[in-house]
């Protein structure tokens, strides 16, 4: 999915997701495992404001563990709590609830003290930049029995809730919001984990990054995925190490840079380096 973010597109984008904040107990804040912070919406803690959340570290198959549970430990300082979850193969996920049950209890067991004899379902709502996985997840979590419980009035448009067992009610469209932008790095960031366009920036520069990033945190796999004795200094001399290696030449044998890039990003996003954490305390 592609989508432009322009000053009109945000403020929409917030007015949607602060008009289903009505409907919802709890907000379920995705963010990619590999880079928690980069993945995060810059204006995400004054949008989903005093709503109870929790932060899903999705994608957590692909980071390195020990970073995941540093950045665990970070939030939980902040009185985060998150969750480290793999929609697609469903490791953490059943957490969720179990979570998002204890953080609501005092306001259940407000409704209980009023007299309400069994608390409704929870109602959640998936927020997060694009391609972080949020339909992953909905799915994930609706397993196979997606049942729909009907519109809710009032809204401009009608929504539709998803069961999730008997305790839990999700929002059936997530909430998508923009990532940071401002940030050259954390630009970067995102297009080497994939999360943006590769035409958004140049390929060749975002690889220039990605190679630099893996020669300072994980040189040992670098040598190893590239068959190099050692790490040459020189970014170019390391972009001909890998290209003659690895045949992405031009005509006339020359090394062609465009190849390189694209296959180190490849190598990267299908964890061909193993599981890497981009976004480190
Ligand atoms: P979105 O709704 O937030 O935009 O994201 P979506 O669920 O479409 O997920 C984006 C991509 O991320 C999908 O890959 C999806 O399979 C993958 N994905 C989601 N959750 C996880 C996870 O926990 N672990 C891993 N490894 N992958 C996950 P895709 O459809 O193949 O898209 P792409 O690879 O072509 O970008």
């Amino acid at each position: 999915m592609t989508i432009q973010w322009f000053p009109g597109h945000m403020a929409k984008a917030k007015r949607e997701v602060t008009e289903k904040l009505k409907l919802i107990d709890i907000v379920f804040e995705l963010v990619d495992a590999r880079i928690p912070m980069s993945s995060r919406n810059p204006l995400i803690d004054e949008i989903v404001a005093n709503k109870p959340r929790i932060m899903l570290l999705n994608k957590a198959d692909m980071a390195d563990p020990d970073v995941t549970k540093q950045w665990i430990d970070f939030f939980a300082a902040q009185q985060i709590e998150a969750i480290a979850i793999d929609s697609q193969s469903g490791t953490g996920v059943k957490q969720i609830v179990t979570v998002a049950k204890e953080k609501l209890r005092p306001k259940f067991e407000k409704m209980m003290a009023k007299g309400i004899k069994r608390p409704r379902a929870m109602r959640a709502l998936i927020v997060g930049i694009p391609n972080v996985g949020k339909s992953t997840l909905i799915n994930r979590l609706a397993g196979k029995h997606i049942a729909k419980t009907g519109d809710t009035p009032g809204v401009t448009k009608a929504q539709q809730w998803i069961k999730v067992g008997k305790e839990l009610e999700l929002l059936d469209t997530p909430g998508i919001l923009w990532p940071k932008f401002e940030d050259e790095e954390v630009g970067f960031k995102l297009a080497t984990t994939g999360a943006i366009k590769d035409t958004i920036l140049n390929l060749q520069d975002v690889a220039v990054y990605a190679l630099r990033f893996l020669a300072a945190h994980y040189p040992d796999r670098l040598k190893e995925r590239y068959a190099l004795s050692d790490i040459p200094e020189d970014i170019v001399v390391l972009f001909d190490e890998i290209g003659k290696r690895r045949g992405c030449l031009a005509a006339g044998g020359v090394v062609d840079y465009d190849k390189v890039a694209e296959l180190v990003l490849r190598d990267i996003r299908t964890e061909k380096l193993g599981r890497l954490s981009f976004d480190r305390l």
